[in-house]
């Protein structure tokens, strides 16, 4: 409890001549109204205070301040605003130090940019995020952080919403010193220093060399902004951070922090900034598991081991690798696992080229992996996790041999991506000890991580997996056994519909543009030709199923990008649409006696996201996920579903139900293929008139 409400305390420093306003609001001094009201009168407090010379301004814990209260967002705004308090420090007449003590992010970071002049503990980190939550700064933030570091930078930090470290915003003038030693005891010594030397205030509104040379030239601003600009497509938040930066330098301040403003409020009330808010939620609710008993605790996982050196081993020990977590990787053959080795180092090598990791960090790395050929170093791991070839003969081999070698209470994961995790489990004699943990690839890379949750897995062992998986830098989703999972058995009603809508009359770059204008990095074919044709073709004979086109490319040789052809042609990783494709789409279309037809744009849409909604709700409504926000962050982490969309059930029910389920009877009637019937979930919640965020919420009416 501070003295001047519950989220902020104010107390003096040198008989009185330093005030000290501490933030503490946990868990991350949001800042909710309680404490924007707090620092108010805590700045008129120190402002009416005579004997009250300097400022000093920081926060609790690991934050100065995360941001806004995003929760608050969507009520009624309440004064005073974050724009009022930062009104309040321009007013002030003595110095006020922000001594940014951890990370400084949104209007927290906007808030230190308010005081004249930053301090920040070498470990803190600053930012402006909102983008990431279809949002801008909208407490001056695109303003004042041009004038402090220049446009081209601000421009970078606002567009990517990517913090820096305080050593880099040392650097970009940003903060004006990371001192060593005690950030508390520095920031109370340059306060003194301020008053004693006289020091005229420095307001970052009011600093302007750094825009003059955008205002000589706006190409520095057009340059910096066109990748951004390039990458966001459909996405209104990155043109708007954009027009408000540009404002920073074409506008008289005032003018320009009252656009954005405007543009903010603009961002606020759209849908695309209310998808991502709840991308942002969902993200956290997917570590809750309902009927976690309180107190179980994960299990401590000090060292790792990975079996199997291949695409996705590999990729996995990089995982545990980058967080110092040392890894051991045991195969069968001194060939696979050089291979693999080699593999690891050279995407490390391509990193450094990049500028993204320095050779000695990439050394460290190096050092915790330890390659092996000696199976029974798998006692070493608190974790174990199997990355070996897709056959259940070889997995319940190998779980069996790890039954018997593992360290008793080791995590025994499966990387299976179709296998049943319960019969995997009951190879060994402790199943409770088993879960999935299905990567995506390149498992360095994809930020998803499936946890599956196999009928026997303990409390333990999943809450285990999910701390190891949030640990190693991934986001979770928890799903249950079932073919596929949540992101394939989804994914895999959209490959049927889009082979159907070849043989039907789109092509492949007709499609393909559908989904990419969508928001989607990619559509469906340059994603198989990417992954690897021949992949599915393998599964597909081993299940006696068929794809009459797909099939026909890989008998023909072409597996995709690695045999540079595919769907298309390929010129390195260019794709161009084949006329050897079509003759083959066109064959497969005459041989299945269909009479192809132009298909409009919205069909192919509709085509490519109803099935996989439909599908969703079967996953829901067997218990498969747990939530639709669960299916939302599989979607959108782990498959490139566009955020600003807010995942396939979230726009689902921006559609509305009643029409998704209308027209899935009419393509199940037209097409006869009895799983494009609407789900029985789908139908209850048309008949109920809810919608899917109704399911989390218990609330009803869409
Ligand atoms: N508002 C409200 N709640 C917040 C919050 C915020 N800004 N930031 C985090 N939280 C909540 C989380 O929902 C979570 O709640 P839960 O425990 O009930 O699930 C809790 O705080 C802890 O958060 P995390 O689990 O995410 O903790 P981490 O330590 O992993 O990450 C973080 C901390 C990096 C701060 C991360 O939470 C984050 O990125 N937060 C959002 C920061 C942000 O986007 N700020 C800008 C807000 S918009 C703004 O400021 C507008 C302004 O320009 C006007
Ligand atoms: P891969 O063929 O690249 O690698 C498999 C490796 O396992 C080979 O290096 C092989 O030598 C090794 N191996 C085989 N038997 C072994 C044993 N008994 N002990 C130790 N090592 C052994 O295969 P990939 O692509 O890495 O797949 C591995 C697993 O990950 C499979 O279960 C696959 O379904 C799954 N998966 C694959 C994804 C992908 O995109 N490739 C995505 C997600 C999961």
């Amino acid at each position: 409890m501070g003295s001047i409400n519950a989220s902020v305390d104010f107390s003096t420093r040198d008989e009185g001549r330093i005030a000290l306003i501490v933030m503490d609001n946990p868990p991350v001094n949001a800042l909710k109204h309680e404490l924007r009201a707090g620092l108010v009168a805590a700045l008129a407090k120190a402002a009416a205070d005579a004997a009250v010379q300097a400022v000093v301004l920081t926060g609790t814990g690991r934050f100065f301040s995360a941001g806004a209260d995003i929760t608050e967002f969507g009520q009624p705004r309440r004064a005073p605003s974050l724009i009022d308090v930062i009104v309040e420090l321009d007013a002030m007449t003595k110095p006020v130090i922000a001594a940014v003590n951890g990370q400084a992010l949104g209007g927290g970071c906007e808030l230190a940019l308010g005081c004249h002049w930053r301090l920040a503990a070498a470990s803190a980190r600053l930012g402006l995020p909102e983008i990431k939550l279809g949002l801008l700064p909208g407490a001056g933030g695109t303003q004042r952080l041009p004038r402090l570091a220049g446009v081209a930078r601000a421009v970078e930090i606002i567009l990517s919403g990517n913090p820096v470290s305080a050593a880099r915003a040392l650097a970009d003038g940003i903060v004006d010193a990371v001192p060593e030693g005690d950030l508390l005891e520095a920031a109370l010594a340059f306060a003194r220093q301020a008053v004693a030397a006289g020091r005229p205030l420095r307001r970052a509104r009011d600093v302007t060399d750094k825009i003059e040379a955008a205002r000589a030239d706006p190409k520095i601003f057009e340059t910096a902004a066109a990748p951004f600009l390039r990458r966001a497509r459909g996405e209104q938040a990155p043109q708007s951070c954009a027009r408000a930066v540009r404002g920073a330098f074409e506008l008289p301040f005032e003018e320009g922090q009252k656009q954005e403003l405007a543009l903010f409020l603009e961002l606020l009330q759209g849908e695309q900034s209310r998808a991502r808010r709840h991308v942002f939620f969902a993200e956290r609710e997917a570590q809750k598991i309902p009927d976690m008993p309180a107190g179980v605790q994960p299990k401590p996982i000090a060292r790792a081991v990975v079996v199997g050196a291949g695409t996705m081993g590999g990729g996995i020990a990089m995982c545990f690798a980058n967080v110092g977590i040392p890894v051991t990787i045991v195969e069968t053959e001194q060939a696979a696992l050089d291979r693999g080795m080699a593999r690891i180092a050279d995407n490390y090598r391509t990193t450094i080229a990049r500028g993204n990791l320095t050779q000695a960090e990439m050394d460290k790395r190096m050092a915790a992996l330890t390659p092996s050929l000696d199976f029974a170093r798998v006692a070493e791991g608190d974790i174990v996790i199997e990355a070996v070839f897709e056959e259940m003969g070889l997995k319940q081999k190998l779980f069996g041999d790890l039954d018997r070698v593992a360290k008793p209470g080791a995590l025994l994961a499966t990387n299976t991506s179709t296998l049943d995790v319960d019969v995997i489990a009951r190879s060994t004699a402790r199943p409770a000890d088993v879960v999935g943990m299905h990567f995506f690839s390149p498992a360095n890379v994809m930020k998803l991580l499936e946890v599956v949750r196999g009928k026997a897995t303990s409390h333990e062992a999943l809450a285990t997996a999910m701390a190891v998986g949030k640990r190693i830098g991934k986001i979770v989703a928890v799903s249950g056994v079932c073919d596929g999972f949540i992101g394939n058995r989804m994914l895999a009603r959209r490959s049927t519909e889009s082979e159907r809508l070849l043989l039907e009359g789109a092509l492949p770059q007709d499609v393909d543009a559908v989904v990419y204008d969508f928001g989607f990095p990619m559509g469906p074919f340059a994603m198989g030709d990417l992954a690897g044709l021949d992949v599915g073709w393998r599964i597909r004979k081993g299940r006696g199923i068929t794809a009459a086109i797909s099939d026909a490319l890989c008998e023909a040789g072409r597996f995709g990008q690695k045999t540079g052809a595919g769907y298309y042609r390929y010129d390195g990783r260019t794709p161009t649409p084949d006329p050897e494709v079509e003759r083959i789409i066109l064959e497969a279309a005459a041989r299945a006696g269909i009479t192809r037809r132009a298909i409009s744009r919205e069909e192919i849409l509709e085509r490519m996201v109803y099935p996989m909604i439909n599908e969703g709700a079967r996953i829901l409504d067997e218990g498969i996920a747990m939530r639709p926000s669960d299916i939302d962050v599989v979607w959108i982490y782990g498959y490139g579903w566009p955020a600003w969309r807010g995942g396939p059930m979230w726009y689902a029910d921006s559609v509305g139900l009643r029409v998704i389920r209308d027209r899935l009877a009419a393509y199940a009637e037209r097409s006869g293929d009895a799983s494009l019937r609407p789900a029985a979930l789908l139908e209850r919640l048309v008949a109920e008139g809810r919608d899917f965020a109704s399911l989390a919420t218990g609330k009803t009416g869409t």
